[in-house]
């Protein structure tokens, strides 16, 4: 059986040779951190199961460090607040992610993408394991990383694994939306949770100067990697990078809850795009961008859309004869926006989207294609 070091350095090593980890600096902190004292007992799928099922893997049962060891996203709490020790070894749960351990090589490509030096004041929204942190506080030193976590309990576990480790960062249990309680002139600021926009507070404590990277998101929740620089006091620019990234959603920018589906007549109409677009990565994502109010359900030709704030629908189907067509009922045409910047983004060449940047100021803010003066849509500020 491998030791914890072992099975470190031998992740350390696979994500150095596939590319994700290019700086030595931040290879010593994968190498250095043990994750199963932030990890402890998680939850893994039922493969196959609908809807999804979890069985607990408990710390120290079979697997259980080499599970830690994998390039892997750990579940660590379902609903907010159950935990994989309070499931017996045999039962399996349903629930929805609220707290999880991120895959080891997206935090350390985050933190090399973010162009942390050393020297500079970061602060991290979305504590959750506190993994993510102890790699932070390892390459910067516990007195220049603050990291906030919204969940009391999930901070208090983070605390103490942190403590244990041998970090000391400083720890804020709080909405991270509203940044440092305390205020702050920050170089960096690192989110690991994801946002419908750039939180103002945000844009007003990282220096002119510094950088925000963080995942963009909303209520069909497609995601999108975005890299800003702060160009004055509450205003900021920036791009898209390439990948697939996506987070759980800052728990007060979550879609509230809504009545269970009912699909109800309306006018119906040939649809101009194929609505498997939106079922794609970027597609998905252009398609929330027209209609952020949105949660998009379906697969394939068969999409529904459902506009939380005003109960609009827009479903769509193959057509009888070929096409496809769609339903639309309620005050906003959820369709009719999602056609035309479907189509908006086809004319411009389908980019991904790091052919996408966006743009925050007082005035708003706006993810456009190309550069600033291309088209775009206003995120829900
Ligand atoms: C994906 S987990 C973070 C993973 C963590 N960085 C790690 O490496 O283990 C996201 C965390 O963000 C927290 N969170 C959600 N909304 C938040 C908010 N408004 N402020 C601070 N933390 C928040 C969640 O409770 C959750 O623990």
């Amino acid at each position: 059986m491998s030791t914890s070091a072992q099975l470190r350095a031998a992740l350390a090593n696979v994500l150095a040779e596939d590319g994700t980890l290019t700086d030595p600096a931040w290879r010593g902190a994968a190498e250095a951190v043990p994750r199963e004292l932030f990890v402890g007992p998680y939850f893994a799928q039922v493969p196959d199961s609908v809807p999804t099922r979890y069985r607990p893997v408990h710390r120290g049962e079979d697997g259980w460090l080499e599970g830690i060891y994998t390039d892997r996203t750990l579940i660590t709490q379902l609903d907010g607040r159950t935990r994989a020790d309070d499931i017996d070894g045999d039962s399996t749960v349903v629930g929805s992610p609220t707290s999880s351990s991120t895959l080891p090589s997206l935090v350390l490509r985050m933190w090399q993408q973010l162009e942390v030096e050393a020297g500079h004041r970061v602060l991290e929204v979305g504590t959750g394991t506190g993994y993510s942190t102890a790699l932070g506080a390892h390459r910067l030193g516990g007195d220049r990383l603050t990291s906030i976590e919204y969940d009391p309990e999930v901070g208090r576990a983070a605390a103490a694994a942190l403590t244990a480790a041998g970090y000391a960062p400083r720890l804020v249990v709080g909405d991270g939306l509203r940044g440092d309680p305390d205020g702050g002139a920050y170089d960096r600021l690192i989110a690991t949770c994801s946002v419908r926009y750039v939180p103002t507070a945000w844009l007003h404590q990282v220096k002119p100067g510094g950088k925000i990277l963080v995942t963009l998101s909303g209520w069909s929740y497609a995601s999108g990697l975005a890299l800003l620089t702060v160009t004055g006091p509450g205003t900021a620019t920036g791009r898209f990078l390439p990948g697939y990234t996506s987070f759980m959603i800052a728990r007060p920018h979550d879609r509230p809850p809504r009545p269970s589906l009912a699909l109800l007549p309306g006018e119906e109409r040939p649809s101009l795009i194929d609505p498997a677009v939106i079922g794609t990565w970027t597609g998905d994502w252009v398609a929330q961008l027209a209609a952020p109010a949105a949660e998009r359900m379906g697969a394939g030709p068969e999409q529904i859309l459902w506009d939380v704030s005003t109960g609009s629908q827009a479903r769509t189907a193959p057509g009888p004869e070929g096409g496809w067509t769609v339903v639309q009922r309620g005050p906003v045409r959820l369709w009719d926006r999602v056609e035309a910047a479907i189509r908006l983004w086809q004319a411009a060449g389908e980019p991904h989207q790091e052919g996408f940047g966006v743009t925050a100021s007082a005035g708003g803010q706006r993810v456009w294609i190309g550069g600033e003066d291309g088209p775009g849509w206003d995120l829900p500020v």
